[in-house]
């Protein structure tokens, strides 16, 4: 057991270890209940410091054997790691342990997934291993002997030995702890070869349980496509003679970068036309690009230590971005990110878990794998490459791998090479790393004697820590666009670096109206005080496709609030606006879908709150329940005609042009299943022959209060595939009525399929209770207090998962006396469960404030 006292790690008190590694062997004797694990570990004194402590990790290991240098040595061992005396010289550290993987519910360490030996070592795992200074700084190569009886053992690097019951790989390039791995199990492979630009042949196999084997295709042919993308956008090549990619069941997060052993949650690999939908492609798409990516932002280069996350994932998810981006589309790409991120970074960054892209401090590491480091770190990224341009960046990357290849580096290293390639100062731009909370831009207008001027000007609101912020670099890219609907002026960066400044456009012949944050430039809350006329008018005419979305969902956005706090009926500019967007059939279906869309429930009362209002969840529920019976009327006429064009006779084929129109048909059937109480939907669902038909179906039917028979029909049909059967529970829970939600999602619960201890299924139910806005937040409090009475059930099993649904409860501040006063009391009773996790401790801490 860790120390329950909270301990606090800071930033600041950064040293490096004492020691080098030079070396490390690895013997694993697999067992369920008590694995063997010997290591052998060449240490020297590392020239940089003279801290001569030796200090290594390790956490519920049983300690067979230490020995230095061939003697044996009885460590002083603790909670946390053992110290013991060493030489003033090189020397090698040799152990026996024995772990306990079949014990081991959290999912780090060595554990075991129906029956197959897997790792988690991100980011402090590898010491539920071994004893091992298990810290991203310190590098080396691994030599790994696996004995066990599996058909299958694999671990990092290039194979070099195998035979009856035995395995040895090795990994010639130094790596931190963190990325090591190891799989035993009964593992069929889907192989390919890829050969590098200078002509290597690598092995790629994605190796599955059997009967999965179906499903591998289309995660292998993203593989191939990642590996030549980043040869050809950044000169990456792969660097080993093997890719191994396995799927497993229980999985904490999305997928895992280990070097040259990718490990994925099978939701993020596994797919098929049948079992998953456009968006699971998607999606399935991004994630094996992304760990593929890390192979040289975060492997090759990786980070000093676990502050400096977001130089290798904020850099990495910038990287996949622009993968989907080149291999889909931009425009479509750019606003789903900005879905997501106004979603889930922007409740994190206004709420008590507020914290900055690289975070100052941390009880528990685990808590930082946020949606601040990850999707802000790569805006922060985006908006360097704005700032600097395409060619600069370009020069920038290329002298970023040349300078730190093997290294483990710092926010500070990355912006270094930014200034010495372009001479410009990045010390204002570095405040978007170490400021946290979301800027408010406001905009304001004036026009004179042919000269428009634009006032910009910025607040960053006080978050936990930080009561004053300091102005940061915003890049503003604007567009003008003239009254009859032409742009006037090209999109051009304006960069603001002062609390307020203006900038001013000459010489035009007439008032022109202003596109501003275009491409979404940077991830503030604008504050542009437009009339419905012109939003209307943007969304008719603006030349920036993201703006152009943007203006109806400001439209959107605001006819809303007008229903919920004023009672009005739907806005018709709003109305009509939308459908000649969606009558243009020279818009790309896809981005017609997304324009459908409205602002989420919860982003509204994000809003409201803002404005010093009070959400109510239930009003917000009525009030998009009645936008959306309204467009589905005022559109009436239309709908048929949107289904028939994304009508499709080819085979399915995930790609985004065909995902396009089948997102914009499934928006259509929505609308129409409000008009015709499902009969649509019905006839769809009988013959829909792949995942997203059928879901879509299905969610119409659920959403008019019908399919019973339909629910029935896909759970028997789908009953033996455990990530189908996932969607069966999100979905009832999701679509159930608000004041349904919690007694759904508790139903589910007691359901014999109901395997809490496995994420995906435990997410599948509480995750969509905790996402359905009015059902979560129901007057009743229902929800808050199921949701706590699962969260104190999990805690002992797997506190990384708990942590993070906690977030659940991160927004509540917003909400009324009664709903705080519900769920505070929630908080409190999961903080007084005796033997709490240190991950959950410290999130409801924070939520709760003081
Ligand atoms: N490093 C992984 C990624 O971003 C995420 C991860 C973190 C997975 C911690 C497991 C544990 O790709
Ligand atoms: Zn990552």
């Amino acid at each position: 057991m860790r120390d329950a006292a909270p301990n606090t790690i800071h930033l600041k008190d950064y040293t490096p270890f004492g020691y080098l590694v030079d070396e490390v062997r690895l013997t694993f004797d697999l067992a369920p209940d008590a694995t063997r694990v010997t290591s052998r570990i060449a240490f020297r004194p590392n020239p940089e410091t003279t801290d001569r402590r030796f200090f290594l990790h390790g956490e519920e290991l049983r300690l067979l054997r230490a020995a230095i240098d061939g003697a044996e040595i009885a460590p002083e061992i603790t909670d946390e790691g053992l110290t013991c005396s060493v030489p003033d010289a090189p020397f090698v550290w040799e152990a026996e342990v024995e772990i306990a993987p079949a014990a081991n519910t959290a999912l780090e360490g060595l554990y075991l997934s129906n029956g197959m030996y897997c790792t988690q070592c991100e980011a402090e795992g590898f010491r539920k291993i071994t004893y091992y200074p298990d810290r991203p700084d310190v590098m080396s190569t691994f030599t790994v002997r696996i004995n066990g009886t599996h058909p299958v053992l694999l671990s990092n690097g290039n194979p070099v030995d195998s035979g009856e019951g035995f395995a040895e790989w090795h990994d010639p390039w130094p790596k931190p702890a963190y990325l090591f791995a190891l799989v035993a199990g009964d593992l069929v492979a889907h192989s390919d070869t890829f050969t590098t630009v200078s002509g290597r042949e690598v092995d790629l196999n994605l190796w599955v349980r059997p009967g999965d084997e179906g499903k591998c295709a289309f995660g292998m042919e993203a593989l191939k496509k990642s590996m030549r993308w980043d040869e050809e956008v950044y000169g990456r090549e792969y660097d080993l003679d093997v890719f191994n990619i396995v799927a497993v069941d229980d999985f904490n997060m999305g997928a895992m970068e280990n070097k040259g052993l990718n490990i994925f949650n099978s939701a993020a690999v596994l797919a098929s036309p049948e079992t998953s939908t456009d968006d699971n492609f998607e999606r399935i798409e991004a994630i094996i690009a992304h760990e593929y990516f890390h192979n040289w932002t975060g492997n090759r280069i990786t980070c000093r230590d676990w502050f400096q996350l977001c130089l290798k994932e904020g850099l990495t998810v910038f990287r996949d971005a622009q993968f989907t981006s080149d291999l889909r589309s931009a425009p479509v790409k750019r606003i789903r990110d900005v879905i997501d991120l106004r979603a889930r970074q922007f409740p994190e960054d206004q709420g008590p878990l507020s914290h900055p892209v690289r975070p100052e401090s941390f009880q528990e590491i685990n808590n930082f794998y946020t949606a601040t480091v990850y999707e802000k770190g790569a805006e922060v990224i985006g908006m360097l490459k704005r700032l600097v341009g395409d060619a600069a960046y370009a020069e920038a990357l290329d002298l970023y791998f040349a300078r730190h290849d093997g290294q483990a580096c710092t926010i500070e290293d990355w912006l270094k090479v930014f200034e010495d390639v372009t001479g410009r100062d990045l010390s204002q731009f570095k405040r978007w790393y170490s400021q946290a909370g979301t800027p408010r831009l406001t905009v304001e207008e004036a026009w004179q004697d042919g000269t428009f001027t634009l006032t910009l000007s910025q607040e960053t609101p006080a978050t936990p820590g930080q009561p004053d912020k300091l102005p940061q670099v915003i890049p503003v890219a604007v567009g003008l666009l003239n009254p009859n609907g032409d742009e006037v002026r090209a999109t051009e960066v304006l960069e603001l670096t002062q609390a307020r400044q203006s900038f001013s456009f000459d010489g035009l012949a007439a008032r022109p109206v202003a596109s501003v944050l275009r491409d979404f430039s940077a991830p503030v809350v604008l504050d542009h005080d437009l009339s419905p006329e012109q939003r209307a008018f943007l969304l008719a005419h603006d030349t920036d496709p993201f703006n152009r979305w943007e203006a109806g969902r400001a439209l959107a956005g605001q006819c809303l609030l007008d229903m919920i706090t004023e009672d009005a009926a739907p806005d018709t500019a709003y109305l009509d606006g939308l459908t000649a967007v969606l009558r243009d059939d020279g818009l790309d279906p896809a981005y017609r879908a997304l324009m459908l869309g409205l602002p989420s429930q919860s982003e509204l009362a994000a809003t409201l709150h803002q404005r010093g209002l009070i959400p109510d969840p239930q009003a917000i529920w009525e009030a998009t329940e009645t936008l959306r019976q309204t467009t589905a009327q005022h559109m009436q006429d239309l709908l048929p005609r949107l289904r028939a064009e994304s009508q499709i006779e080819a085979p399915f084929r995930p790609d985004a042009d065909q995902a396009g129109k089948r997102a914009l048909g499934s928006a259509a059937l929505a609308l129409l299943s409000r008009l015709d109480s499902g009969t649509q939907a019905a006839a769809d669902y009988a013959c829909a022959d792949n995942m997203t038909l059928q879901l879509s179906a299905l969610s119409c039917l659920l959403k008019a209060g019908k399919g019973e028979v339909e629910l029935a029909a896909f759970y028997d049909q789908w009953r033996g595939d455990r990530l189908v059967i996932d969607k069966w529970f999100g979905l009832q829970v999701a679509l159930a009525a608000p004041e349904q939600a919690a007694e759904t999602a508790r139903r589910l619960s007691a359901h014999a399929e109901f395997n809490w201890r496995n994420p995906n299924r435990f997410r599948a139910v509480f995750g969509a209770l905790a996402m359905h806005h009015a059902g979560f937040h129901h007057a009743s409090g229902a929800a808050y207090q199921l949701l706590a009475d699962w969260l104190i059930r999990l805690d002992p099993v797997n506190p990384q998962t708990t942590a993070r649904m906690c977030s659940a409860y991160q927004t509540w501040r917003r909400y009324d006396d009664d709903r705080q006063l519900l769920i505070g009391a929630q908080l409190d009773r999961i903080l007084a469960q005796p033997n709490l996790s240190r991950d959950t401790t410290e999130m409801l801490t924070r939520i709760r404030g003081s």
